[in-house]
């Protein structure tokens, strides 16, 4: 028989068998994942065995994930998650021998990719895919050695989240799906390679490296990362990565990572997973941070020179408990993973930098809660903490609303039921659901058994429905007072009143008093208080990229051109969406902002990563050009 009438033949088999799986109530498999083709409640993946070599010239992974799988129902169908990938064969294995397997792929859906169907025997226990990627595969930037810092190596690194890991590994890629791992990959000698598991510290003399990663993790966790890297130790338990000529900004920028450590343990119970050690990676990482277990990946835009952006690693460290520990079952929780973390994020930066800080970054993180819901209207279905995405890319509910509705809402329990009640509630929440998955529903299930007792009325007056499952920004949130931020505005009165830029009280301001400053002011402002501005504290030149970010929108609005040199050089220089996107549709405003746009856009386009890509092709219409 050839390839395609198996196919057809295997296909018309899995449809007579479509729905014979028997589920169990109350079971997490019980909610089918509308972002994966996998069926886990029947067939599951348990660990997976992965050899990869890593080939730069044709921009190409290509090896084999060996799967052991558990047979939950009499299905014999594994289904696997598939996108932007060449299979080449499939094998079955019962332990011993190796046996080709029939398999099928779907057709293709733009942002699902397609499932890999494969045709189980009874005895199967072992299932092998022999794969390559595509130079396209999303999960997947190849940086030529002129994208880097060092200049002389090529680069790689994956990002998996949400759904992109079936672009370079065929895996049943739904979060309420975990696994260990084992890996093999093999890169040109000279390079280092890491993954989310127990990495080395010192080059390999063969370019082969080994893995493993023993506590089971989502496939969104699965990362690489290759090139010419570096270790530095920073604690006992905790290091850097970076390239040679970053190594020794990452080491002072995150040399409080232990502290930040042990004040998060201190809080909501032990570190799991070994050790904790960060990537600097190259400036096209089009994400702040990526929580990967064992090895967060950050941006170098963190690296300002004065550790006042630490709070990413805050944020990525608590992961561990919030987002890696206790999981969203799928991305319509993904509240549960954001919020939690930001929350928790939050208590780590009060332990470690005080609660005259922390209380600056809580004000800032309201401000912007509360203009992105003004913004989208307070009764848009995506101001809601449990968010609805069957059909739509998970990517459109990874907004703000997750992040901070999510943390303003556990700080008004927090605020309710005080900080010793609180802290148990949560230490035992992850303890009790370490490496399993949560929903919304199960979450406000154990508040009402644990935390509010069964108390309705209270429900009622906490607005727990309100908050998660409504639009909007409830009434009963928390208010924030900062002192020193309050200082700020009165120095923003004083300059709207007229002063010029030199009299206003800055002295002894950090990023967060000028990020804050930056936002209060008046848009547009006048040319003439834009040059008093950037005279006085020489915006323009910033190496902080959060104060140039803020202040090249001001720069746009107000038709400051003196910036735009600066503005061309920042988009060149960097591809974090979260500064690209802001930065480009304020240009995109006016005609002759979208001219420029465009023209700088043209050169800065194939630097960027394909997410990014994604998020300003539709800004610039790019793809209509
Ligand atoms: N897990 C996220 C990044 C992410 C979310 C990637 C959704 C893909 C899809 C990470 O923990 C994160 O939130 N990063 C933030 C920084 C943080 C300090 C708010 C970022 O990248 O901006
Ligand atoms: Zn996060």
């Amino acid at each position: 028989m050839n390839k395609l009438s198996k196919g057809w033949l295997w296909g018309a088999v899995l449809l007579l068998m479509a729905c014979s799986g028997k589920k169990q109530p109350g079971d997490d498999s019980m909610i089918q994942d509308p972002h994966s083709y996998a069926q886990p409640q029947q067939v599951a993946v348990k660990h997976l065995n992965l050899h990869l070599r890593v080939d730069f010239e044709n921009k190409r992974l290509q090896g084999r994930a060996t799967w052991s799988i558990e047979r939950k129902t009499d299905s014999d169908t594994l289904i696997l998650d598939i996108r932007q990938m060449a299979i080449e064969r499939v094998t079955l294995s019962d332990g011993e021998g190796e046996t080709g397997a029939y398999y099928y792929t779907g057709e293709p859906d733009p942002i699902l990719g397609r499932p890999l169907k494969i045709a189980l025997k009874p005895d199967t226990r072992m299932v092998s895919v022999f794969y390559h990627t595509l130079p396209e595969a999303a999960a997947l930037q190849w940086l030529a050695p002129v994208q880097t810092a060092g200049g002389t190596s090529p680069f790689l690194f994956t990002q998996s989240q949400a759904i992109l890991a079936r672009t370079w590994i065929p895996c049943q890629d739904s979060p309420g799906v975990r696994f260990t791992y084992e890996a093999t990959v093999e890169v040109p000698a000279g390079l280092m390679a890491l993954m989310s598991a127990q990495n080395p510290t010192q080059k390999s003399d063969n370019g082969v490296y080994t893995f493993t990663m023993p506590q089971p993790i989502p496939s969104y966790l699965l990362a690489l990362a290759v090139g010419d890297i570096q270790f530095r130790a920073l604690g006992p338990r905790s290091g850097v990565y970076a390239e040679p000529p970053v190594i020794e900004a990452a080491a002072y920028e995150l040399a409080d990572t232990e502290k930040m450590m042990e004040a998060a343990e201190k809080l909501y119970g032990p570190y799991r997973w070994g050790r904790y050690d960060v990537i600097i990676l190259p400036p096209s990482f089009p994400f702040g941070g990526m929580e990967n277990p064992r090895l967060t990946f950050a941006t170098p835009t963190i690296l300002a020179g004065d550790r006042s952006l630490v709070s990413l690693i805050a944020h990525e460290l608590a992961h561990s408990w919030s987002g890696n520990l206790v999981t969203n079952a799928n991305w319509n929780d993904f509240w549960l993973n954001e919020g939690f973390t930001t929350y928790f994020e939050h208590r780590i930066m009060e332990e470690v930098y005080g609660p005259e800080y922390e209380k600056m970054l809580a004000v800032l993180s309201l401000q912007s809660l509360k203009s992105f819901i003004q913004e989208l209207g307070d009764t848009h279905p995506d101001t809601r903490l449990q968010l609805d995405l069957a059909g739509r890319d998970p990517d459109a509910g990874m907004s703000l609303i997750a992040y901070e509705k999510g943390h303003f809402f556990l700080r008004m329990l927090e605020t309710h039921f005080g900080r010793e009640t609180w802290d148990a509630f949560l230490r035992q929440y992850f303890e009790t659901f370490a490496f399993q998955t949560m929903t919304s529903e199960r979450f406000v299930e154990y508040l009402r058994e644990k935390l509010l007792q069964g108390n309705r009325e209270l429900e009622r007056e906490l607005r727990i429905q309100e908050w998660v499952f409504e639009p909007g920004l409830p009434e009963n949130y928390p208010r924030i007072q900062s002192a020193e931020l309050a200082a700020v505005d009165s120095a923003v009165a004083r300059f709207r009143d007229g002063a010029a830029a030199g009299e206003l009280a800055t002295a002894g301001w950090t990023t967060q008093h000028w990020l804050y400053f930056l936002r209060r002011l008046p848009d547009p402002l006048s040319i003439d208080q834009m040059l008093d501005l950037d005279r006085t504290f020489h915006f323009s030149d910033s190496k902080n990229s959060e104060i140039l970010n803020l202040w090249l929108q001001k720069a746009i609005s107000a038709k400051y051109t003196p910036a735009y040199p600066a503005l061309e050089r920042f988009l060149l220089s960097q591809g974090r969406r979260k500064f690209l996107r802001p930065i480009y549709k304020k240009l995109a405003e006016t005609a002759e902002g979208l001219e420029l746009a465009r023209y700088i856009y043209r050169k800065a386009r194939p630097r960027y990563h394909w997410i990014s890509v994604n998020s300003i092709d539709p800004i610039l219409q790019w793809q209509s050009l």
